[in-house]
């Protein structure tokens, strides 16, 4: 079975319904980065970061997968498939993705202020019950907060990534800017001469990529392009 690793960004989900963050209405235009993803914005008004994830949660129980999302799982049919997405969103694992890293975390975990990447202390929230508010604990005491890797912050599953894509013979990327690091790093992993095809409308830096193929569409266009002409 070929070993297919495909990196996704916001772009996956715009034909779901969710905003991208950078570009004309993206949501860093809207919400001040700093303000809302980034430690300090936390230590300095914590409220208006949990209500943020609390809206992006409920949007996210608004909207479904869409045909990429679907043929991206679809793939693991006939071969071996990590997804590495740093969406937060769970719309490859409603879509029926079965091994996904989440570079950035998740939205619908929330976790401990004092030890956010302790596995003990980390939480499902359900969609009954979607959000958190000051005064919610982690069973360390600490006030709960999102399970999202903030600007600053380290990427634990970094090295996890690193590892997936060292032996991969395809690799796919759909609706990244790869603007974001250490995640954009992950293309000087590629092993040399392997086939990358990456879905987007738009230009990407991809320099220094080898055997490159853009497939300028959205991405379930791109992913039925791959699937029906290059694997
Ligand atoms: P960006 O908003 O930076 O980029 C989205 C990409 O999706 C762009 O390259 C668009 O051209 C492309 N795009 C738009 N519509 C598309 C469609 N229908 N199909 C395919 N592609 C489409 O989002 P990311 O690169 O994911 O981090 O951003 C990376 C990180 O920055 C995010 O994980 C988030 C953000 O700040 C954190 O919150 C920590």
């Amino acid at each position: 079975m070929r070993k297919i690793a495909v990196l996704t960004g916001a772009g996956m989900s715009v034909e779901s319904g969710l905003s991208t963050f950078r570009g004309g209405g993206g949501l860093w235009d809207e919400y001040p980065v700093e303000k809302v993803a980034t430690p300090e914005g936390y230590a300095a008004d914590p409220s208006l970061v949990l209500s943020f994830y609390n809206k992006r949660r409920r949007e996210l129980l608004l909207v479904e997968p869409n045909e990429g999302h679907r043929l991206v799982a679809q793939l693991e049919k006939d071969n071996n498939v990590v997804v590495i997405t740093q969406n937060v969103d769970d719309l490859h694992e409603r879509a029926g993705s079965t091994n996904v890293i989440h570079l950035h975390g998740e939205l619908m975990k929330v976790c401990s202020s004092r030890n956010p990447n302790d596995s003990r202390y980390i939480k499902r929230l359900s969609p009954e019950a979607p959000e958190i508010t000051l005064g919610d604990l982690a069973d360390d005491g600490s006030q709960l907060r999102p399970f999202i890797v903030w600007f600053g912050e380290a990427v634990p599953l970094m090295e996890d990534a690193i590892k997936a894509v060292s032996d991969i013979d395809v690799f796919i990327i759909i609706g990244t800017s790869l603007n974001v690091y250490p995640a954009a790093g992950l293309l000087n992993y590629i092993p040399y001469g392997v086939p990358v095809y990456l879905i987007d409308p738009n230009n990407v830096p991809v320099n220094g990529v080898c055997n490159l193929t853009h497939i300028r569409s959205g991405a379930s266009d791109g992913m039925r392009k791959i699937i029906n002409d290059c694997l």
